[in-house]
C-alpha cells in the first residue's frame, strides 16, 4: 500500500529482480520477482493453492473466521483456488463451454458492442472517465451477452448494479486484510450476485436456450456435472476474473496510446497492428500484477529454499519487465517481440479467458483508432487506483473525436 510504491512499482521490481530475486516480506509471504523463477513455480506442482483458511488468515491473523464470510467462503470453491482433483474436474467443464469455436463466433458481438459502446461514451455528457463510463461496462456486456443475457433483459441499472456488486467483490483477492466496511460490502454483494445468477440458471434449466448459460447447465464430463452451487460460483468467478483485468487492459491501453503519439501513430497508420499493441499493453502495464501459490513441499527457488506451506506472490508484472528476457523492457514498443508475456500466467490455472481478452483488446484498439483516430487522454488529470493486484486507472479522462 506503499504510495510511491502503487504509483510506479517498476523500479522496486527491478531493484529485487537484480538484487532479492527471492524476497522474504515482512507480510508474512514471499516475493518473486524474476521472469524465469515466475515461469518455473507456476507450471511447479509442488506449488499449489494450500490451505485456504491459513492463507486468510495470513492477512487478518488467526482468529478470523474466514469461512463466516460470504465473499471469502465463495473464493474457496472458486476453481483458481483449488488444487486437483477438484480444480481439474471444474476447469475441465467450464473449458469446453469457453472454447476458440465459440469465442471466434463471437467477434462479430463484441464488435458490435465495443462501437455502440464507443458511441454511447462519446455522446455521454454526464462523465469523461473512460474507465466508468467504458471499460468497466464493455466486459461486463460481454459475458452477459455470452451468458445470453439478452441487451433487452438487462437494464442500465442492472448493468450498473452488476458492475458495481462485482467491483465490490473482488478486493477479496487483494493481497491484505480488508477494512470491515469494504469486507461487510463484499459479503452483502455476493449474495446478491449469487441470487442473481441462480434465477438466470433456474430459468434456463425451465427454458433452454443456445446460449452458455445453458451450455453451463448442461455441461458435463462422463457422469459428472456442474451443482447448483458450483454453477453461480464458477459463473461470478468468470464474470469478475475477466473484469478488471481487461477494464484496466482497456485503461491502461487508451493511457499509453494517449501519451505514445509515435505508437498511436504507427497503430494508425497499420491498424493489424492492435493485436501486438494488445500483447504489449498486456506485457508493459500488466493489469493484474501478480498471482500466488502454496509451497506443498520444501522446494527451491533459484537457490533459496521456501519451506512447505509458505505462500509465494509470484509478480508476473515484474517478470514482463525482466530485462534478461526482453529487450528494451521498459519501453512501451508495439512492435511484434518474441517472447509472450506471463499475464496470463502459467501451469495448470493458466487463464480460461485469455483467448477472449486478447480478441476484446483487439476489437476494441481497433475500433477506437478507427472511430476515434484523434482521441484525448488528459494525462495530467489521470488518477491510478490505490490498489497492487489489479493496476489501472480509476479516473480516466477521454474525450473521443
Ligand atoms: C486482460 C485480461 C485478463 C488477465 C490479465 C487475466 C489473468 C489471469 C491470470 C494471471 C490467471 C492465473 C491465475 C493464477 O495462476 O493463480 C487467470 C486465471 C483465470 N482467468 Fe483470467 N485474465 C484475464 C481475463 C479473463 C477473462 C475475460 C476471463 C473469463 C472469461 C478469465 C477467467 C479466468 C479464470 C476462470 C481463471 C482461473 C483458471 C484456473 O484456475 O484454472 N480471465 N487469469
Amino acid at each position: 500500500m506503499d504510495p510511491a510504491l502503487l504509483r510506479d512499482p517498476y523500479p522496486f521490481f527491478e531493484y529485487l529482480r537484480k538484487h532479492d530475486p527471492v524476497h522474504r516480506a515482512d507480510l508474512g509471504f514471499w516475493v518473486v520477482t524474476r521472469c524465469d523463477d515466475n515461469r518455473s513455480i507456476l507450471v511447479n506442482k509442488a506449488f499449489g493453492q494450500g490451505d485456504f483458511v491459513k492463507n486468510i488468515q495470513l492477512f487478518y491473523g488467526p482468529d478470523f473466521d474466514v469461512m463466516s464470510h460470504p465473499a471469502y467462503a465463495w473464493l474457496s470453491r472458486v476453481f483458481v483456488m483449488q488444487d486437483p482433483p477438484d480444480h481439474t474436474r471444474l476447469r475441465s467443464l467450464i473449458a469446453g463451454t469457453l472454447s476458440l469455436k465459440r469465442i471466434k463466433a463471437m467477434e462479430p458481438r463484441i464488435r458490435e458492442l465495443a462501437r455502440k459502446q464507443l458511441q454511447a461514451f462519446a455522446s455521454n455528457d454526464h462523465t469523461d472517465n473512460f474507465i466508468t463510463g467504458f471499460a468497466y461496462l464493455f466486459p461486463t456486456m460481454v459475458m452477459c451477452d455470452m451468458l445470453g443475457i439478452r441487451e433487452g433483459e438487462f437494464s442500465d441499472e442492472l448493468l450498473l448494479s452488476l458492475t458495481t456488486a462485482i467491483a465490490d467483490t473482488f478486493p477479496v483477492f487483494e493481497t491484505r486484510a480488508l477494512l470491515p466496511a469494504e469486507l461487510e460490502k463484499a459479503d452483502r454483494q455476493m449474495v446478491f450476485l449469487t441470487e442473481f445468477f441462480d434465477s438466470i440458471f433456474d430459468d434456463r434449466r425451465r427454458n433452454p436456450r443456445d446460449d452458455l448459460t445453458t451450455a453451463l447447465v448442461n455441461a458435463q464430463d462422463g457422469a459428472d456435472s456442474l451443482t447448483g452451487d458450483e454453477l453461480s460460483t464458477s459463473v461470478i468467478g468468470l464474470f469478475g476474473a475477466g473484469f478488471e483485468t481487461t477494464a484496466h487492459m482497456i485503461g491502461n491501453g487508451t493511457y499509453l496510446l494517449g501519451v505514445n503519439g509515435h505508437q498511436r501513430q504507427r497503430l494508425t497508420q497499420d491498424i493489424r497492428l492492435a493485436e501486438t499493441v494488445t500483447e504489449e499493453v498486456l506485457r508493459y502495464e500488466s493489469s493484474l500484477q501478480a498471482t500466488y501459490r502454496t509451497a506443498l513441499e520444501d522446494q527451491l527457488v533459484s537457490e533459496t529454499l521456501i519451506p512447505a506451506g509458505d505462500r509465494v506472490l509470484t509478480i508476473v508484472a515484474s517478470a514482463n519487465r525482466d530485462e534478461t528476457v526482453f529487450d528494451n523492457p521498459n519501453v512501451f514498443d508495439i512492435s511484434p517481440r518474441e517472447q509472450k508475456p506471463l499475464t496470463f500466467g502459467g501451469g495448470i490455472h493458466y487463464c480460461i479467458g485469455a483467448a477472449l481478452a486478447r480478441l476484446e483488446g483487439k476489437i476494441f484498439f481497433e475500433e477506437l483508432i478507427n472511430g476515434y483516430p484523434d482521441f484525448v487522454v488528459d494525462v495530467d488529470a489521470a488518477r491510478l487506483r490505490k490498489a497492487f493486484l489489479f493496476r489501472g486507472y480509476e479516473y480516466l479522462p477521454v474525450t473521443l473525436k
